[in-house]
């Protein structure tokens, strides 16, 4: 279970920890290319004394995601980063946040935090919330499968793709965080299951998750693998990549199909964005339905979508694999990394 905020004014108090002073990034300039290092300068603050209502947590794992690259050019610089983290509460003065529970939350790249949970400070997806009991597997799940990504894998298939047994769904950027999670729910929902993803062992691992077929995206010939992995065509595509791909999978699809579009990673790095081969004759004449999404428009059923992800986990449905990066100091590293590809399942940074 998930347990939501519910705010008290009842006077708490636990943990002791004096003055606290935090680390944080700042962008100082925006990125061209690659993140580097030198687009942030790390600064230090010193935290306000809780007030009542307010816990200090201190950060366990941030988590590093694609759309951190792409949304940085919409801030006014300088501005702290952006992103989730699983942080641990060690003071509270809020009865329902206890010292020793963990939350996850939307406080950027930082190591403390004060806040009142129920105006918690908003720096990305995540709504803040209490991290469920997820025993034998780790906290960190709930910046994966259990957290962002799993909701965004959930309610784009369910409620974009909104796939029917015995269909196919094709699915880019297939071993990543959202992409791997996706093509498992697809199978539990008793789709055919085809995999584009950028290495041949990712390709094998996605087979072991039981994917139908996976293909090597900077090898195969991407039509020719559609004929192979899906006869009957495609009835659902989830597009985590966008260019030339996604282009030749929308012109692969069947009558009345469903393209989800999560993301268009691979021209996050680009300054000029790539042309693709047009769309318009499949969505008309195949009567295509193309819809965008951004996953906060579930917000209001978090709970829902963690829920069902934690059940398949439990249940033996759903497996995953995480790539840890280590030490704070080494975020940019670590988000540079999942650009490049590096990351098979949820890339996250374990802090502390
Ligand atoms: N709409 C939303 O609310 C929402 C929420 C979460 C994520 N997203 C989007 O969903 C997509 C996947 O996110 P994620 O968190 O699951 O990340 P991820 O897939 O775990 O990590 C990124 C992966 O993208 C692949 N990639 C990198 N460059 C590529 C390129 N040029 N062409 C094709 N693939 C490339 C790499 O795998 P390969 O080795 O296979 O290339 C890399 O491992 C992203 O586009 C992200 O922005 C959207």
């Amino acid at each position: 279970m998930l347990f939501k905020y519910l705010y008290t004014t009842t006077r708490f108090y636990s943990g002791s920890v004096g003055k606290v002073r935090a680390q944080k990034y700042v962008l100082t300039k925006y990125f061209q290319g690659e993140p580097k290092k030198s687009d942030f300068k790390i600064v230090e603050e010193e935290l306000p004394e809780l007030k009542d209502g307010e816990i200090l947590t201190e950060a366990q794992y941030l988590s590093v995601d694609p759309y951190m690259r792409a949304y940085m050019i919409g801030y006014k610089l300088p501005t702290d980063m952006i992103g989730g983290q699983i942080a641990k509460i060690i003071a509270s003065r809020n009865k329902n946040f206890p010292v020793g529970k963990y939350v996850t939350a939307s406080f950027g790249w930082r190591t403390h935090t004060v806040c009142n949970p129920e105006e918690p400070p908003s720096l990305g997806f995540l709504p803040l919330t209490l991290v469920p009991e997820v025993k034998p597997h780790p906290v960190s799940l709930a910046l994966g499968v259990l957290g962002m990504p799993g909701n965004t894998a959930y309610f784009g298939l369910k409620e974009i793709c909104r796939p029917k047994a015995g269909e196919t769904i094709a699915i880019t950027g297939a071993a990543g965080a959202v992409g791997s999670h996706v093509g498992q729910i697809a199978k539990i929902l008793g789709c055919r299951v085809i995999g584009f993803a950028g290495t041949d062992e990712k390709c094998q691992y996605l087979k072991e998750i039981g994917f139908d077929h996976a293909f090597n995206y900077k090898t195969a010939d991407i039509r020719a693998a559609l004929k192979e992995g899906a006869p009957k065509r495609v009835d659902c595509y989830f597009d985590n990549v966008g260019g030339e791909i996604s282009s030749t999978i929308i012109n692969f699809m069947n009558k009345n199909g469903r393209v989800a579009v999560c993301g268009s990673i691979s021209s996050y790095n680009d300054n000029m964005l790539p042309k693709a081969t047009i769309l318009q004759p499949a969505l008309v004449f195949k009567e295509l339905q193309i819809e965008g999404f951004l996953v906060n428009r579930w917000i209001d059923r978090w709970e829902e979508g963690v829920n069902a992800n934690l059940n398949w986990l439990h249940e033996g449905k759903l497996q995953y694999k995480e790539k840890i990066y280590h030490g704070f100091d080494n975020m940019v590293e670590a988000l540079v990394g999942i650009l490049r590809g590096e990351n098979t399942g949820k890339a996250v940074v374990k802090v502390k």
